[in-house]
């Protein structure tokens, strides 16, 4: 791709201290986004998306959590070397987020329209009865059925469907750039969730913005992404085209979790049909981390950490023994 990278991400690490000890939630994650792009961020839960998303956003709580190393260049521009001042205007102004908890993130105590209005008083100027008719466009935009009324509406009036739809509103209200939603759908239903991820690709071709998307969800991430980065214990361990990574998984843990949802369809419970469990952040085992679940593992696994590698164009890896995994997907005729 010739364009320019909208968001660069490299080596990013960020870790906790606690007193329990360091839990190293990102380690070494690098990945970049071009403008317009969606790319689908998927992993088992603790495999530090979140993480990724609030450093980039600068809301890491800290103590505990620092970001140790990395840098995160934005339009050139590393965020982490800006201060609390400088990330505000770039917060919700070029880079707005949709966080995982939308119950908690939207004011109980005041209507949604007043919500609304806040984030685009802050970042445009305009007078309010010109924001208060820009907020009604926007829930207008995100399907919200007679939003003239929704308007003065407060969050507990509205389903949960609507609440999410009023937090999409609000996160594209300033027209960002880049748009992080962090599960942003996993907890609607299954009509609603559809209807959602409908509305974000619209509303995609429509603003011409960039999605990182977060999610368990294989199925999800099908449906929305161009690439994809695959997650585990707080690295990137595969990275490709959404569909190479899908037409052929070059990292057993993507492997793992494809052949652990017969169909391609949404469905968070199946992703555990990988043996094992994900191992704890505060003892990570030496060499890969995926070496305590992985069928193809060796000696070598359980010393060195193996590095993302290109093994085909533009399809990175990071594992010893691909070619193990090749002839497992040879033998049992499926990619
Ligand atoms: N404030 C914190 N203090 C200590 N550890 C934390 C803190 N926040 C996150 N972590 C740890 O960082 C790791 C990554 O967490 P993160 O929230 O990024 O996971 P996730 O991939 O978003 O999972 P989920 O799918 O459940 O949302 C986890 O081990 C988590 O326990
Ligand atoms: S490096 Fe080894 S343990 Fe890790 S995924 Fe590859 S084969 Fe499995
Ligand atoms: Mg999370």
């Amino acid at each position: 791709m010739s364009k320019e990278k909208l968001i660069d991400v490299n080596d990013l690490a960020t870790y906790f201290h606690t007193e329990e000890g360091t839990v190293k939630a990102v380690d070494g994650v690098s990945f970049e986004i071009y403008p317009g792009e969606t790319l689908g961020i998927v992993g088992e839960s603790g495999c530090g998306k979140s993480v990724t998303s609030l450093s980039i956003m600068r809301l890491i709580e800290s103590p505990p959590g620092k970001i140790e190393n990395g840098e995160i260049l934005f339009n050139g521009k590393d965020l982490t070397k800006l201060n609390q001042k400088q990330m505000r205007k770039i917060r919700g102004n070029d880079i707005s987020m949709i966080f995982q908890e939308p119950m908690t993130s939207l004011n109980p105590v005041y209507t949604v329209g007043d919500q609304i209005m806040e984030a685009i008083l802050i970042h445009k100027d305009v007078s309010k009865k010109e924001a208060r008719q820009e907020a009604i466009d926007m829930l207008t935009k995100v399907g919200i059925p007679l939003p003239e009324q929704r308007v003065d509406e407060y969050p507990h009036q509205l389903s949960g469907g609507m609440r999410q739809r009023v937090m999409i509103a609000m996160s594209l209200s300033c027209d960002p750039q880049l748009l992080i939603a962090d599960e942003p759908t996993t907890a609607l239903d299954v009509t609603i969730q559809a209807q959602i991820l409908e509305l974000m690709n619209s509303l995609k071709r429509q603003f011409g913005m960039a999605i990182m998307m977060i999610t368990h969800d294989l199925g999800v991430i099908a449906e929305v992404s161009d690439r994809v980065a695959v997650m585990y214990a707080g690295k990137v361990v595969e990275y490709a085209d959404v569909k190479d990574l899908y037409g052929d998984p070059k990292h057993p843990y993507t492997w793992g979790l494809m052949y652990s949802i017969p169909h391609i369809e949404k469905d968070l419970e199946r992703l555990e049909a990988i043996p094992g469990n994900v191992p704890n952040p505060l003892n990570f085992p030496e060499g890969c981390k995926f070496n305590t679940r992985c069928q193809f593992a060796t000696d070598k696994c359980r010393v060195d950490e193996p590095e993302l590698e290109e093994v085909e164009e533009g399809h990175y890896s990071a594992c010893w023994h691909v070619d193990k995994l090749e002839e497992q997907k040879a033998k049992q005729g499926r990619g």
